[in-house]
């Protein structure tokens, strides 16, 4: 059967696929961001993960005003970088893994969760972006990825309670695929960040740091944090974390901390990364 083995949660600030691409990332600004990442690109070399269901927001790249899933899943065999302004970035073509995305799909809506069913579309920075942090620079990306895009963009983003309950309905879809697959599941977003208004700039070191405390172990109360408290707490962006408990839903009652790493600048915005285990 197909296994859940570990979850990975980062930032994905696009200004780290720039210092990336433009071999900035041992740089005096870069360096101290791209070491906390040292740790996990070697580790993911021992795991060896099949694929990735990797859960991130879409920047109206593939959906606009014109089309708002709240959840979508790529059931597609493949995916560009998509242009944001500048061109694709010249990253690899995400691969996808159709039969477990089918799977999952399924699986999803006949537990109730109505998802929105894609098979072609381009994948901007909140994919592109963990995936260079996590392989660095490859010729191929070393997964199959299955893109699971949630709305975070346009008010009403789904609750955190809703997250993480997909998240336990992902699993139980994993769960019940037959074939033998090294399955993780990434949540991408975050962290605190403010990009336009009065308040940009904004950092809240303190509230991110009790959310990363808050997805070890084996409390469940991140889930019941409302939009109102990230909004005020951690700037207009920082609703991204809600995807995290996607991540962290899925991972079931408790999980040990590998790895983690926060750091103050990206850009406008404070970056956390952290690799978990579910517990049995
Ligand atoms: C920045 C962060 C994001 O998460 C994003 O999607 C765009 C920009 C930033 O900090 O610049
Ligand atoms: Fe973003």
């Amino acid at each position: 059967m197909a296994r859940l083995t570990a979850g990975v949660a980062s930032s994905h600030v696009p200004l780290m696929g720039v210092a990336h691409d433009q071999k900035k990332d041992r740089d005096d600004y870069f360096g101290p961001i791209f070491a906390g990442y040292d740790w996990t690109r070697q580790w993911e070399k021992e795991q060896k993960p099949d694929v990735v269901i990797l859960v991130y927001n879409d920047h109206a790249s593939a959906f606009d005003m014109k089309i708002i899933p709240t959840f979508a899943i790529g059931c597609g065999e493949h995916y560009k970088p998509a242009d944001e302004g500048w061109g694709p970035r010249a990253v690899p073509d995400v691969i996808g893994h159709p039969d477990l995305a089918w799977h999952i799909a399924q699986s999803l809506v006949l537990d109730e969760f109505d998802m929105t069913i894609v098979n072609e579309m381009d994948v901007d920075h909140g994919l592109t972006v963990p995936l260079s942090m996590m392989f660095g620079d490859v010729a191929e990306w070393p997964v199959k990825v299955i893109p699971l895009a949630v709305n975070v963009v346009t008010y009403p983003p789904p609750t955190g309670n809703r997250c993480w309950a997909l998240g336990e309905a992902i699993a139980r879809a994993v769960a019940s695929f037959p074939e033998d697959l090294n399955v993780q599941i990434w949540g991408t977003g975050g962290m605190s960040h403010q990009l336009q208004g009065p308040r940009a700039g904004l950092i809240n070191r303190a509230w991110d740091n009790m959310f990363l405390d808050g997805l070890v172990g084996d409390s469940d109360h991140l889930r019941h944090i409302p939009h109102i408290e990230y909004l005020r707490e951690t700037g207009s962006e920082g609703i991204e974390m809600v995807m995290w408990l996607i991540m962290r839903g899925a991972l079931g009652k408790t999980t040990r901390c590998l790895h983690r790493h926060y750091h103050v600048p990206c850009s406008n915005t404070a970056i956390g990364h952290m690799v978990l285990e579910p517990q049995p």
